[in-house]
């Protein structure tokens, strides 16, 4: 049967949608969102087209890298809720057309974690070798610091223990032993258990670090890291047809390809396009979408039943590390000049409204170009309602403030005392007052309409999740177009990315007579000449879609 005409591979059209429960809406008032808040929401989700929801990290923490810490892998931290409420929220999720994944933290655990706690106390703990120590740091034990502003080493001595571990990232977070055949065997309970519990999935955290054995002493002795996530991929899938693992890599576009495993897809069912987010930061900054082009003509084919995901923004700093300095200074000047927008001097911790002036033509045309380039997209919860960050909220967090729903107090997010907030909502033109859900539900023109009409489109669209993808030349510097083809079918996106009006006369090749091409986003109809070309006009950072539309075809328009 045609994958096209079935939803056996439903991530390759699915639309992402990533939330923070702690952020998303507080059900019973101490100030932090929890799985019932999200169950409350869920219509929201619906409305939007949300097919996917990725829950970021919901279990037991201390709570000191936002949940990234993990005390214990089958818990549901108490703040949140209980197990009960996040099987109701699955199974509502599910009446409403929408999969759960939720992200899976196994490369490390929090320093609190009783596993962690025992392997320092004594090196005949069972758990000590689940963890991976040396007497000595080696020598470039300062290499790939990952949070340069707070760590100066990957190795940490613990007094308790005598010896030094391994931390990829904080030091409060101890990297798991992954060459120890009782911590693999361990992270697969784990993942059996969420299935069972109704996940159709996980974001990966961290693949590179998760999969690389080289701090174990036995590093020599060991198989290639890859047949690990080949096993991982292949017990996820002998528990659930359906399960997909979307992994966290950033790495070059080669590297990258190589965690999606060989042309089967054995390995990670979808991976995001870190460097495609990074060009297009550069493109914007320049008004120019050669490098948004480049980088689709380097990005590699992902295997027949992989995906990219593609996104604008995350929960982390808006990284910035694939481009050359001078790039990313050039996208430093253009959206965060001042130093306290940057991160680690190779990120911004802003949301992209405030970046664009919040320019409602530019942001849609961001938007349109997510969803029409091929790849799935992520949305991080607050952009379809153009939220900003607030800058005066520490590190990474500027950007995970409370969802805003209303213009009430706090957003309409909590009935707490501001003060008891997880994070304070931003002031001034990205306060709660001006960017809510409520008003923009109502407004045909808000972003929000914008991004579900988008949504709706896609969905009906298989070109642009399954076509093959060409990006069409043409004369206009300022605008980028594609066409996606795929059973016959062609949809064709253009893209303007100057403040100016463009015009771009474009050629489809073997049109053929009585050929029209039919706007999707507005309503317009272009006529195709015999010759297989036409002549499109964008307003100023205008965007359209058009499917082109041959004699006795079966779509409808
Ligand atoms: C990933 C997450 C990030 C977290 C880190 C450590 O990079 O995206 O938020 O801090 O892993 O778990």
């Amino acid at each position: 049967m045609r994958l096209t005409e079935t939803a056996d591979v439903w991530w390759k059209n699915a639309v992402v949608y990533c939330l923070d429960v702690e952020t998303f809406f507080d059900t019973d008032g101490d100030g932090r969102g929890d799985l019932r808040g999200v169950s409350q929401r869920i219509d929201h989700l619906a409305e939007l087209g949300v097919t996917c929801l990725w829950l970021m990290p919901f279990y037991p923490t201390p709570d000191r890298d936002d949940g990234y810490d993990i005390t214990d892998f089958y818990g549901v931290d108490s703040r949140l809720g209980t197990h009960g409420d996040l099987v109701e929220l699955i199974t509502l999720a599910r009446d409403r057309g929408m999969r759960v994944i939720a992200d899976l933290v196994v490369n490390h655990t929090s320093d609190k974690h009783p596993w962690f706690q025992s392997a320092r106390s004594s090196r005949q703990s069972p758990y000590r070798d689940w963890y991976v120590w040396r007497d000595e740091p080696p020598p470039d034990g300062d290499k790939g610091i990952v949070f340069p502003d707070q760590e100066t080493s990957l190795w940490e001595y613990d007094e308790k223990a005598g010896q030094y571990y391994l931390h990829r990232f904080y030091k409060h977070q101890p990297d798991l032993d992954i060459t120890n055949p009782e911590v693999r065997d361990e992270i697969m309970r784990v993942i059996g258990f969420w299935l069972r519990l109704g996940l159709s999935g996980f974001r990966v955290d961290a693949v590179p670090f998760l999969i690389d054995p080289s701090g174990s002493l036995d590093a020599t002795e060991l198989p290639d890291p890859h047949d690990y996530l080949r096993d991982l991929r292949a017990f996820l899938s002998r528990r659930s047809g359906e399960a997909m693992l979307l992994g966290e890599v950033n790495l070059s576009y080669k590297e990258t390809r190589s965690f999606f495993g060989d042309e089967d897809g054995d390995e990670l069912t979808m991976s995001f396009d870190f460097i495609g987010m990074q060009k297009l930061y550069l493109s914007l900054a320049r008004n120019d979408p050669a490098e948004v082009t480049k980088a689709l003509r380097e990005r590699p084919d992902p295997p027949e039943e992989a995906q990219w995901g593609t996104f604008v923004r995350n929960h982390d700093e808006l990284t910035l590390d694939k481009l050359t300095d001078e790039e990313r200074q050039e996208v430093f000047d253009a959206f965060g000049p001042e130093e306290s927008m940057q991160l680690y001097g190779r990120g911004l911790r802003r949301r992209l409204p405030p970046m664009l002036g919040n320019d409602p033509a530019r942001l849609k045309m961001v938007y349109s170009l997510l969803f029409s380039m091929p790849g799935t997209p992520v949305l991080f919860y607050g952009e379809e309602i153009g939220m900003g960050e607030n800058l005066a909220v520490e590190g990474r967090n500027a950007v995970r403030t409370p969802m805003q729903w209303t213009a009430d107090a706090n957003g309409g997010f909590s009935v707490a005392e501001p003060t008891d907030l997880t994070a304070p909502l931003p002031d001034g033109d990205y306060s709660p007052e001006h960017v809510n859900v409520a008003s923009q539900r109502r407004d045909p023109d808000s972003l929000m309409s914008w991004i579900k009409l988008l949504a709706q489109r896609y969905r009906e669209c298989p070109e642009l999740s399954w076509g093959e993808c060409t990006v069409l030349e043409h004369e206009s510097p300022s605008v980028f177009a594609h066409r996606s083809d795929c059973e016959g079918g062609t949809i064709v996106a253009v893209h303007n990315f100057a403040a100016e009006p463009a015009r771009a006369t474009l050629a489809i090749a073997g049109a053929g007579v009585g050929v029209r091409a039919v706007d999707l986003l507005c309503d317009g109809t272009e006529d195709i000449g015999p010759d297989g070309t036409f002549e499109l006009d964008l307003e100023p950072y205008g965007c359209r879609w058009l499917r082109v539309i041959r004699p006795g075809d079966r779509y409808i328009v």
